[in-house]
């Protein structure tokens, strides 16, 4: 009698949101690999890099709190790997938080796991990645933008949410399955380089989502 009730709690339905992107699309490969079930979310409602019967691509807004409820509901957890585009002010990362966080409640769906920035991450006991001298100018806006959608989730108690940030420095590269991670603390080598590759910020994510180990918490990744 146990088997049934462990295989259902072993795969999830998950809605993510942003699975066009380049982010988005190694998170749904990886939840896929892993046996789970995906609704695939962007505007256009196409992700043609995945082919997969467990995989449904379907249209929505992230920014509209009515979508998020309609799209979530029935879904065992969010997953996000949205992104501004180039013609979007970033500040549309808070507008989106917003409207997760509101969409999620009415839906009734508690776990969320959303792609954040490694900006906010620290670097010293005082000092954040986004604050030093090294930051790029060009990424600050997004950057910033990232941390106040943060703060927004960080108020949030009512969902059990964790936001995985990137290492500074994420490309696509190789699946290793290797990792580390930190609470609120940028991932470095012992060089100082922060890095990691797309597919294996894919494998922390869902790790993550799969486990719960790091609820309410601001989780840095690297190698
Ligand atoms: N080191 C770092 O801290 C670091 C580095 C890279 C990325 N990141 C963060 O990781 C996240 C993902 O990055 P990425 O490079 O994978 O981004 P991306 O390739 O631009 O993908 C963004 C995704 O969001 C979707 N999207 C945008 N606006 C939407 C809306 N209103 N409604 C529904 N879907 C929407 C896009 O699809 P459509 O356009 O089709 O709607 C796309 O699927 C971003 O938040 C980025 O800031 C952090």
């Amino acid at each position: 009698m146990l088997l049934p009730q462990l295989c259902v709690s072993l795969t999830m339905d998950v809605l993510l949101l942003g699975a066009s992107g380049r982010i988005g699309q190694r998170i749904a490969a990886e939840l896929l690999d892993r046996g789970h079930t995906v609704t695939g979310v962007s505007r256009s409602g196409d992700v043609d890099a995945i082919d997969d019967p467990a995989f449904v691509a379907v249209a929505g807004d992230a920014t509209d709190p009515d979508d998020i409820a309609q799209l979530a509901t029935g879904h065992d957890a969010v997953a996000s790997a949205l992104g501004p585009d180039e013609d979007t002010p970033p500040d549309v990362l808070v507008d989106m938080m917003d409207a997760v966080i509101d969409g999620m409640g009415r839906a009734s769906v508690e776990r969320l796991v959303w792609t954040g920035g490694a900006g906010g991450l620290h670097v010293g006991p005082e000092t954040r990645l986004v604050d030093t001298e090294e930051f790029p100018e060009e990424w600050e806006p997004v950057a910033r933008a990232a941390i106040d959608a943060y703060d927004r989730l960080a108020e949030t108690q009512d969902l059990a949410w964790t936001y995985v940030a990137p290492a500074a420095l994420i490309e696509p590269g190789e699946r290793t399955g290797e990792y580390r991670t930190a609470d609120g603390e940028l991932v470095a080598d012992e060089d100082g380089d922060s890095y990691i590759s797309m597919e294996d910020f894919a494998v922390a994510f869902v790790d993550e989502l799969e486990s719960g180990d790091a609820v309410h918490t601001y989780l840095g990744t690297g190698y």
